[in-house]
């Protein structure tokens, strides 16, 4: 058996990452200052990257540690965020479940062999161990080394519903005609695909924490496709396996866009920390979800403007959050490519400054 394969027991805390912002954040206790940090804080919005990605396509970087780990080590400390994120991919797992992945230039990802039957859902492969990505927990090894020793490292996996979106369609998409196509028409193929993309998730987030990472995040990007009854019955079993299978004591981050209607099912699935995305009012999302921490949810567009406005925003932000414990700042989604960086920093320090108890 591989030995990051394994879980439970790797889940190591030290005194200065349990004691930080950002891990209390997540347990809901009382912080000197909200932390904040940037969903895809290592891009192509920073000349540091582009520079290290002129050297090696995207995949390169994420299979080769060293480089992995640079670009994560560089942007958090960079930026002066509250957490880093290991640079990887939420695709790298399709790889060892037998898809053929690629990032075509400027198209995105792309699939070669997307699955649209019951037979092609038998041909997808289960991954009976994770160490196909031993690249990913090395990353985090090297990672956790290099970073500073009181900010806390965040692994990530895709949800269920995201990743078999991306293999049904065989890249991104705007209606998700194949993925909804097999889940009405086939529930027991959907079923069983969900099923083998849920029992690796969980075991190569595990991994990941054995190697480091103090907490994870599940990305379910494009579950806002869903009205709620389909959520109910399509995913939300098949997410709540995952989460329900992290190491216990590690903070998961339960994060989706476009989920305005589908909050409280979220949080019925599971998570320490539900995201949120920029279409709520952060407030009025944190009421109906009730005992739980919430990310969010700074419009990631509004970083095109300048250091007033950014700072502006960001204080409406932290209004409706009224430094009540269980915040941690974030964007509604990722940072753009052509994000200016000078604004990103002044958001930061925006954060911390404005939200100092
Ligand atoms: O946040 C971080 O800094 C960590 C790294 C990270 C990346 N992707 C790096 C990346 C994370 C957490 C992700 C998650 C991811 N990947 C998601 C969920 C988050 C979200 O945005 O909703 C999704 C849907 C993917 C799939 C994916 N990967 C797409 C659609 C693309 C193409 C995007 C584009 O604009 O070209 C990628 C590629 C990708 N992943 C890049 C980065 C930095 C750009 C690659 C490049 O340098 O060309």
């Amino acid at each position: 058996m591989s030995q990051a394969g394994t879980s439970g027991g790797g889940f190591q805390l030290t005194e200065a990452l349990r004691d930080s912002p950002f891990m209390r954040a997540c347990r809901r206790e009382q912080v000197p200052y909200t932390p904040v940090w940037l969903m895809r804080q290592a891009g192509r919005y920073m000349k540091e990257y582009r520079d290290v990605r002129a050297r090696y396509s995207f995949l390169e970087m994420c299979k080769q540690p060293e480089v992995a780990s640079e670009v994560t080590v560089y942007a958090a400390h960079r930026l002066g965020v509250d957490a880093a994120i290991i640079f990887a991919d939420i695709l790298l797992i399709i790889e060892p479940m037998g898809l053929d992945l690629e990032f075509a230039k400027g198209e995105g990802p792309v699939i070669h062999n997307p699955v649209r039957t019951a037979a092609d859902v038998d041909r997808v492969r289960e991954v009976e161990d994770v160490s196909a990505l031993d690249y990913v927990y090395e990353a985090v090894r090297i990672t956790r080394r290099e970073l500073r020793h009181d900010i806390p490292l965040i692994g990530f996996c895709g949800a269920p519903f995201t990743l078999a979106s991306y293999i049904c369609e065989g890249g991104g998409s705007k209606n998700y005609l194949h993925t909804k196509r097999l889940m009405y028409t086939d529930p027991g193929a959907w079923h069983a695909l969900m099923s083998k993309i849920a029992r690796a998730l969980s075991q190569y987030l595990n991994a990941q924490v054995e190697a480091g990472a103090q907490a994870v995040q599940i990305f379910d990007s494009w579950v806002g496709a869903l009205s709620p009854d389909d959520y109910r019955e399509y995913v939300l079993p098949h997410t709540r396996e995952v989460i329900e299978g992290v190491t216990p004591g590690v903070p998961v981050i339960h994060f989706g866009t476009n989920t305005a209607t589908l909050l409280e099912l979220m949080k019925e699935a599971g998570g320490d920390v539900i995201g949120l995305d920029w279409r709520v009012r952060l407030d009025e999302a944190w009421a109906r979800l009730g005992d739980v921490a919430v990310q969010g949810n700074f419009d990631s567009v509004a970083l095109f403007t300048t250091p007033e406005v950014v700072r502006r925003r960001a204080k409406d932000v932290l209004d409706r959050a009224a430094n009540r414990p269980g915040h941690i700042f974030n964007l509604g989604h990722g940072i753009l490519p052509e994000t200016p960086v000078e604004n990103v920093v002044a958001l930061v320090e925006a954060v911390h400054e404005l939200s100092a108890r």
